[in-house]
């Protein structure tokens, strides 16, 4: 069964210079988790943040880090990544590495793990493993950069997940990851989104994040679910 909203601020387009400061104030203005994008600048053109970042920003909060991988090899740095202090790990289903692998690399870190796939692949690519993780990161722009437009196209491809998980019984988590704002993120959480990665909308806002955070979460959940949830049936 689908839950409330949770907000996952992606610190990508956050302040750099001032990381912990930055992972602070997204903590006090209420997020639910934070979003660590790793790239490597070979599964993606981009290089940002290795397991020594993780490490220097995990003492800011108490909040779960979902650090998610768009590497070429996790499961050379799955246990890396879990050691700097990352509760969920995410990999790109994409990758060479066998899923099976990069996940029985995670659990034997003790972390939870998550498989994410990109708006080309198709639902299908990720059916075998959806009992095995606790989050489906579906990307709803081309990994590599924040602040990109939201691909609506992918939204069948969101409710088709949506439909196979609930149709199964599962008990993992879909989040949504690329261009999500206030326009867009009512069209996430209708689609079967619950984790809703936000960077680029969160972090151009000044100060205090409350009122942004708060204005998202109205956004997302404006939608009456019951009614949307009978229509399906
Ligand atoms: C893109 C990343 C996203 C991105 C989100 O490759 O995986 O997490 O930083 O930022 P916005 O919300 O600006 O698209
Ligand atoms: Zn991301």
């Amino acid at each position: 069964m689908r839950g409330g909203p949770q907000i996952s601020a992606s610190i990508l387009n956050a302040d750099f210079g001032r990381l912990a400061d930055e992972v602070r104030r997204a903590d006090g203005g209420g997020v639910d988790s934070i979003h660590l994008d790793v790239m490597d600048g070979h599964f993606v053109d981009n290089l940002t943040m290795g397991p020594v970042v993780v490490e220097a920003v995990r003492p800011a909060t108490d909040l779960p880090f979902h650090a998610h991988l768009m590497i070429d090899n996790p499961l050379a740095y799955a246990s890396r990544f879990a050691d700097a202090g990352s509760d969920l790990i995410v990999f790109h289903v994409e990758v060479d590495d066998a899923p099976a692998d990069v996940i029985a690399a995670i659990e034997r870190s003790g972390r939870r793990a998550g498989i994410a796939l990109n708006p080309e692949t198709p639902a299908e690519a990720v059916h075998p493993w959806l009992d095995a993780v606790d989050l489906l990161l579906v990307m709803t722009v081309h990994p590599g950069w924040g602040g990109q437009a939201f691909i609506g196209e992918v939204m069948p491809k969101l409710r088709a997940l949506r439909d196979e998980v609930d149709r199964r019984g599962l008990s993992l988590e879909i989040g949504v990851d690329g261009g999500v704002n206030l326009d867009t993120i009512g069209d996430a959480h209708d689609g079967g989104g619950e984790v809703l990665v936000v960077g680029s909308a969160l972090y151009s806002a000044d100060g205090d994040l409350a009122p942004t955070v708060a204005a998202l979460r109205t956004a997302a959940g404006v939608h009456d679910h019951t009614a949307l949830d009978a229509e399906r049936t």
